[in-house]
């Protein structure tokens, strides 16, 4: 398909135009909020990779007035919403970790990443930073969420994710992989849903049981 054609039928990316959406993936989390309700109004969302805003924008829909959602990116990102607050910066740096630390106070509702490396145009190259991010989303993840929080992450289908899985299974209840209808024809990004975050009395009791055993 010419490329002006395959643009044509970019159906999201036009709706995202004509709604004054920031971004097209805007309708990707909005299908899977509506399917899994995983953000509480009022609740606390942290969102990583967030410009140009499209998941700023449906999280503070879904937390409401009451609510609060903080984003970080490496681009100066303009809060689409009152109840958004932008942070410019790289999340593997330890400053940008201890600000959000501190923000959420062990009480973030949601962590969400759709973090996405500068693409190489190398397949294997660019998976494996994706999946890099994908991990520093999870050390955020683990250091900002309350006992029962969600984590909602973009990865690629590659032979690594298993590993990343694998941890996820140990960290949370309940880990769904998910494609999105609004995700680009072609693309090998999926989603990772993991709800039920065990806490980190959790992984204390698991180390203690470890060393009695
Ligand atoms: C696909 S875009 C995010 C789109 C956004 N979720 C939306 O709904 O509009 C991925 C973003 O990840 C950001 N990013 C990549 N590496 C990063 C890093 N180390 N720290 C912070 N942001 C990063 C990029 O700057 C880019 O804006």
């Amino acid at each position: 398909m010419a490329y002006r054609e395959w643009r044509r039928r970019d159906i999201y990316r036009r709706l995202a135009k004509e709604e004054g959406k920031p971004s097209r993936s805007y309708y990707k989390l909005r299908e899977v909020l509506d399917q899994y309700r995983f953000i509480p109004r009022g609740g606390f969302v942290i969102d990583l990779g967030c410009y140009p805003g499209g998941w700023l924008l449906a999280a503070a829909e879904e937390v409401g007035e009451a609510g609060c959602v903080v984003g970080v990116d490496l681009r100066e990102t303009t809060p689409p919403a009152p109840n958004v607050r932008t942070i410019v910066g790289d999340v593997r740096e330890h400053r940008v970790k201890r600000e959000l630390q501190w923000l959420a106070r062990g009480r973030a509702d949601a962590v969400l990443s759709d973090l996405s490396p500068k693409l190489s145009g190398n397949w294997e190259v660019d998976a494996e930073r994706t999946l890099e991010l994908a991990f520093e989303a999870l050390d955020i993840a683990k250091r900002c969420l309350r006992r029962g929080g969600a984590f909602f992450v973009k990865v690629f289908e590659y032979p690594r994710l298993a590993e990343f899985e694998r941890e996820l299974q140990r960290q949370f209840v309940r880990v769904i992989r998910l494609i999105p209808k609004a995700t680009r024809k072609g693309s090998r990004e999926l989603f990772i849903l993991a709800l039920g975050f065990r806490g980190r009395r959790a992984k204390r009791r698991l180390l203690q049981r470890t060393r009695l055993s």
